[in-house]
């Protein structure tokens, strides 16, 4: 038994270490940007394919990514995970922190999420707890929403079940997210939650403009999040900035067909907090129904301040509503309707927006009597009509500021 179980070992530590010796030239490369002091020599393969994973479409790669996982977590400085070309079909990946090295997943190939909902806990790729990370390559992160969007039973029951999220950032600091695509997400495509210092760019959102929820990128409770070159088509908000985040910076986003790029919902819940210094600048919108969005419930839980926020160079291109700011809403008449608000709008700049709305309201502020919107500027806004029989025009309440260069006298309402 002892004269086995010896040769066992010695037949696994040999393999470990042929499997150490194929793997180090992906690493070498690693970009020392990334580095977190002295790289060692992770305790197996970081290659999925070396792991033994089978890029068919069919067989569960689930494990063969754990494994990689905790082999690049485990070891120093910086180790590059290989997600090389091929199918690769997943059930949920926890990839969960702290680690001690600072991980690069170098993504080639597609990852697929199953079907089956059995195989998920709550989201499909959620990375936690983890300090310096880059996900780059050209590679595909398919959801494979199309197999189970029928479950979603969200427009009818406000309580509803939660499909799986496709790619959650939670508790995570210094990430760069870049060049790859999500396509078709069960739920959101990107959720970013308590987390810091987070780069995305030149990224490709991608689902049907009528799959049910399938936000592109939703971020709350985080700060210095920045979004550039990305282009987002989808069924729901293209981005969307929730209670709690801070130094929000989109740049150059192009959306369409979805919702828009949205502030909130706000006051759903209770204790939320304030969303503060978000920057839209050189945006398009395609056929989305909003363009710019901020939005809180009528019957809030909790009053968060809505601030400090700038969109500018923003180009609407039949855009249904472009510009609003809804202190009321209350989707499907889910909420009580009190006419009153307890989410504060103020210092909201719309700068350098131009371009055709496809309904004559191109501007609407709907803000609360009891709680007026305050420093509201729209400068040089300038929105046509795309259709004929009519033009645009700006309803606005309870809305203090200042209208600059306006040269259609109908949407410079302050
Ligand atoms: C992350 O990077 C910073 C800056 O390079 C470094 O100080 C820190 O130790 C890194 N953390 C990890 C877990 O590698
Ligand atoms: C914000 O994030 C960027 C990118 O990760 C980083 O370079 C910058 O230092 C961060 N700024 C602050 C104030 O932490
Ligand atoms: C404009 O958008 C509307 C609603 O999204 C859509 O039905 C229509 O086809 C679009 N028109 C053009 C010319 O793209
Ligand atoms: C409406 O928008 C479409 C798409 O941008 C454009 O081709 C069309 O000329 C516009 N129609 C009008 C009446 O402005
Ligand atoms: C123009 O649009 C406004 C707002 O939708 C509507 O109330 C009004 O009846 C329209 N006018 C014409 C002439 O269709």
């Amino acid at each position: 038994m002892a004269f086995f179980s010896n040769v066992a070992m010695t037949v696994a530590a040999a393999a470990l270490m042929l499997a150490v010796v194929a793997v180090s030239p992906a690493h070498a490369g690693a970009p020392a940007a990334a580095a977190g002091g002295a790289s060692s020599t992770p305790a197996g393969p970081l290659d999925i394919a070396q792991l033994g994973a089978k890029g068919d479409g069919k067989s569960d790669s689930t494990p063969m990514i754990l494994k990689a996982w905790q082999n690049a977590c485990h070891a120093t400085g910086p180790q590059k995970i290989v997600i090389p070309p091929g199918n690769y079909l997943t059930g949920s990946l926890e990839l969960t922190g702290p680690c001690t090295s600072s991980i690069i997943i170098r993504l080639d190939g597609n990852l697929l999420g199953t079907g089956d909902l059995n195989a998920f806990k709550k989201n499909w790729i959620e990375i936690q707890n983890v300090d310096n990370l880059s996900i780059n390559g050209h590679g595909t992160i398919d959801g494979q929403g199309p197999l189970v969007w029928k479950q979603n039973q969200c427009q009818k029951n406000y309580n509803c079940k939660i499909l799986p999220n496709s790619l959650v950032l939670d508790f995570v600091k210094n990430a760069q997210i870049r060049g790859i695509t999500l396509l078709n997400s069960k739920f959101f495509h990107i959720n970013i939650f308590s987390s810091e210092n987070i780069v995305i760019d030149k990224v490709t959102i991608k689902a049907p403009g009528d799959s049910p929820n399938t936000d592109g990128i939703h971020i709350g409770d985080s700060s210095n999040v920045t979004i550039s070159g990305t282009t987002i088509g989808t069924g729901d908000d293209c981005i969307s900035v929730g209670p709690g985040s801070k130094k929000i910076r989109i740049e150059g986003v192009r959306c369409g067909p979805g919702h828009g790029i949205s502030v909130g919902s706000l006051g759903r819940y209770k204790d939320e907090k304030d969303v503060e210094d978000v920057k839209v600048k050189g945006a398009t919108l395609v056929g989305t129904t909003n363009g710019l969005r901020i939005k809180s419930y009528e019957d809030s839980k909790s009053s968060p301040r809505a601030s400090k926020f700038v969109y500018e160079d923003v180009t609407m291109d039949n855009v249904s509503y472009p510009i609003i700011i809804d202190q009321k809403y209350c989707p499907n008449n889910i909420c009580v309707r009190s006419g009153a608000s307890k989410v504060a709008v103020s210092d909201v700049v719309f700068k350098n927006i131009h371009g055709t709305s496809n309904t004559p309201e191109a501007i609407t502020l709907n803000c609360a009597n009891n709680l007026p919107c305050q420093g509201i500027q729209l400068i040089n806004v300038d929105l046509k009509y795309n259709r004929s029989g009519n033009k645009t025009m700006a309803v606005c309440k309870n809305v203090a500021g200042k209208s600059i260069g306006i040269a259609n006298k109908e949407l410079a309402c302050l």
